[in-house]
């Protein structure tokens, strides 16, 4: 893989990188590929700062606005990453990444690869090694943000990848949000985000179950939901105190434990039940709490049922799934 430490003397656009300027300047040639909601924030946000953007999307109709604004058009992908020290793929899927990308990998050596499509550790696995193959440096990015919130204070975005291409581009990245390097294995910022998004998902499996049980007692989604979420933020100020105790396998506690909040979440599955509201959502969550208490660990801290979710020893094991470690 070349080097992406930027060396010192001037250059023209369609050189790569490894030929051009420090990092902190405006002479920084950056491609978008992929216009949808995210991507054309993300050129907007770079013509915004002053940056020279090159664009291409499927729908050539929707580069216009930002043409508008001074970018220029790409009429294919390998002339955007021709043009460009950076390039940002931002599209629908990683099919659709590798689909766009192999005919400009005569062009990408020498490049940053920047990929914001979602995706799993696996996808990131099997691109950036043929990323790197083709002479690029590869970045791997989870975008915490919503269009609307890009390079607000709110936003922030978890990298992995090369070290030396997100320190020559941390500039520019942190217009989209804060920018946080995570590590160098390509995978690790995707590995992050399929994590955090699973907490989010759990996150709306208990706000579903609250607003039908809600619903049952005349009281609205919209009345229910402001001490819901003031609450909600209570209890994520608890996760930092769990994850110490799950890093270390210590769960003594002095405040709630297992049998105060087993007994307490039994209590709303029955009220559930009484009210006819499936508790199809909420009843995993019993299940490991029974199996912790019933190996006697009770008295300890709630945060113990990461054993059962493992499942070493615990619920996975007993249905007959293979536990790997
Ligand atoms: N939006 C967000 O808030 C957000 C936040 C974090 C991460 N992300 C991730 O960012 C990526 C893009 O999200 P988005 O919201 O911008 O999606 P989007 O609005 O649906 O845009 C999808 C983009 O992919 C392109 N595309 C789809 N299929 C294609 C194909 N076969 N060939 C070429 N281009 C194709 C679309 O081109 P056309 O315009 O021609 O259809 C469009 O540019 C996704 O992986 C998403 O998970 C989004």
């Amino acid at each position: 893989m070349p080097s992406t430490e930027p060396q010192s003397q001037p250059t023209t656009p369609s050189q790569p990188q490894s030929q051009r300027q420090p990092g902190n300047d405006h002479d920084q040639h950056i491609a978008v590929i992929g216009l949808g909601n995210l991507g054309r924030v993300l050129a907007g946000t770079l013509l915004d700062a002053g940056y020279r953007v090159t664009v291409w999307n499927r729908s050539a109709a929707r580069a216009e606005p930002l043409v508008e604004r001074g970018a220029r058009r790409a009429e294919t992908v390998a002339e955007a990453v021709a043009a460009a020290d950076l390039v940002i793929v931002c599209v629908l899927d990683y099919a659709v990444v590798r689909e766009l990308l192999t005919p400009a990998a005569d062009v990408l050596a020498g490049r940053v690869l920047l990929n914001v499509t979602s995706g799993t550790p696996e996808q990131v696995g099997d691109i950036a090694p043929w990323v790197a193959a083709q002479g690029a440096s590869y970045l791997d990015g989870a975008v915490y943000a919503v269009p609307q919130t890009i390079g607000t204070p709110s936003a922030f975005v978890l990298y992995s990848g090369s070290p030396a291409a997100f320190t020559a581009h941390r500039e520019r990245l942190e217009l989209f949000g804060s920018a946080r390097f995570t590590g160098e294995r390509p995978e690790t910022a995707a590995g992050y985000d399929t994590a955090i998004l699973s907490g989010m998902y759990g996150m709306f499996a208990g706000f579903f179950h609250a607003v039908a049980l809600a619903e049952t007692y005349g009281i609205t989604a919209a009345d229910l939901t402001d001490p819901l979420v003031r609450w909600l933020r209570d209890a994520a100020a608890a996760l930092p105190g769990f994850a110490t105790e799950i890093d270390a396998g210590a769960y003594a506690t002095e405040t709630s434990n297992l049998d105060i909040n087993a007994a307490g979440l039994a209590s709303i599955l029955s009220a559930s039940q009484a009210q006819g509201v499936p508790t199809d959502l909420l009843a995993p969550l019993q299940s490991l709490f029974t199996d912790q208490l019933t190996r006697g660990h009770g008295a300890d801290s709630l945060a113990r049922a990461i054993e059962s979710v493992r499942g070493v020893g615990g619920v996975r094991e007993e249905a007959g799934v293979e536990v790997a470690g």
